[in-house]
């Protein structure tokens, strides 16, 4: 087996201009064979909130359900590094609940780091904090999707020069307080790229340009899991709604006929 993806390993990817893979895997089979394909981060996001429970946003989403997949992606996986994202409503509420529950994502669901959105004085406690113990953590900014309302919808950020420089200070707060890696959400990608420059830790981007250290996408994104909806900075390596829903009449139709299973069959 290949030697596990440490926090090293990825540092040592951004200071040799080698970029960095990450996806997000939600259970054990998609993270066997993320891992089979090279997949550097595993990223267990709150996405499955909108991607596997099917909800409008990703607020809904449980520690619970975060210790639950977090596990599954840890059984399922060897080399890559395991990221955990912390939900709403855990670490909004005191540093003390936001540290708690990153421990149980690593206890109990075997994560290697954590990820939390933004960069409030309480949210970098809560890095500062979990670093100082030996917890990686990755810092999450541009747009946060756990404020979605509060943002306005799903849109891009850092587009005037106010909020451009906001989400760089928040990166630097973030790398200040110990964060060893940092996605950047649906930014511009000069702004990426500056914020990239201006880090010695890595950023990892999705909807933010080509000019950073790694990228990140939405597993079922890539896959064409749902052709319905592509977002627009997403390239889809697959189309299986439609190969999954082929396959699927195929079975209806032989189990149907007959057909399935042989009659040879003992
Ligand atoms: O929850 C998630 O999958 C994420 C990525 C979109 C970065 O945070």
């Amino acid at each position: 087996m290949a030697s596990p993806v440490t926090t090293t390993h990825l540092a040592t990817l951004k200071s040799q201009g080698n970029p960095i893979v990450m996806v997000t895997a939600y259970d054990a089979t998609m993270a066997r064979l993320a891992d089979r394909a090279g997949v550097d981060v595993l990223l267990v996001g709150d996405s499955l909130g909108m991607v596997v429970q099917g909800h409008p946003t990703t607020l809904p989403v449980t520690l619970d359900q975060m210790v639950y997949h977090t596990a599954m992606v840890r059984r399922g996986a060897e080399r890559p590094f395991i990221v955990a994202d912390l939900p709403f409503g855990t670490f909004q509420v005191s540093v003390e609940a936001g540290v708690e529950a990153a421990l149980r994502l690593v206890k109990e669901g075997g994560a290697h780091g954590v990820k939390l959105e933004g960069a409030t004085g309480q949210v970098l406690e809560i890095v500062r904090m979990l670093t100082s113990h030996g917890t990686p953590v990755t810092g999450h900014v541009g747009l946060i999707p756990q404020s979605v309302h509060g943002l306005g919808g799903f849109r891009m950020q850092g587009r005037d020069e106010a909020n451009a420089r906001r989400i760089l200070d928040d990166a630097r707060a973030l790398q200040d307080a110990g964060a060893h890696m940092i996605v950047l959400e649906s930014i511009p990608s000069d702004l990426a790229a500056t914020i990239t420059g201006a880090l010695a830790i890595p950023t990892i981007g999705i909807g933010a340009g080509p000019r950073c250290d790694g990228q990140v996408l939405v597993v079922n994104d890539l896959l064409g899991m749902d052709d319905e909806f592509c977002p627009s900075f997403v390239r889809q390596y697959a189309s299986l709604a439609g190969t999954i829903t082929d396959a699927l009449s195929r079975y209806a139709g032989e189990v149907r006929a007959g057909a399935f299973p042989p009659s040879t069959q003992p």
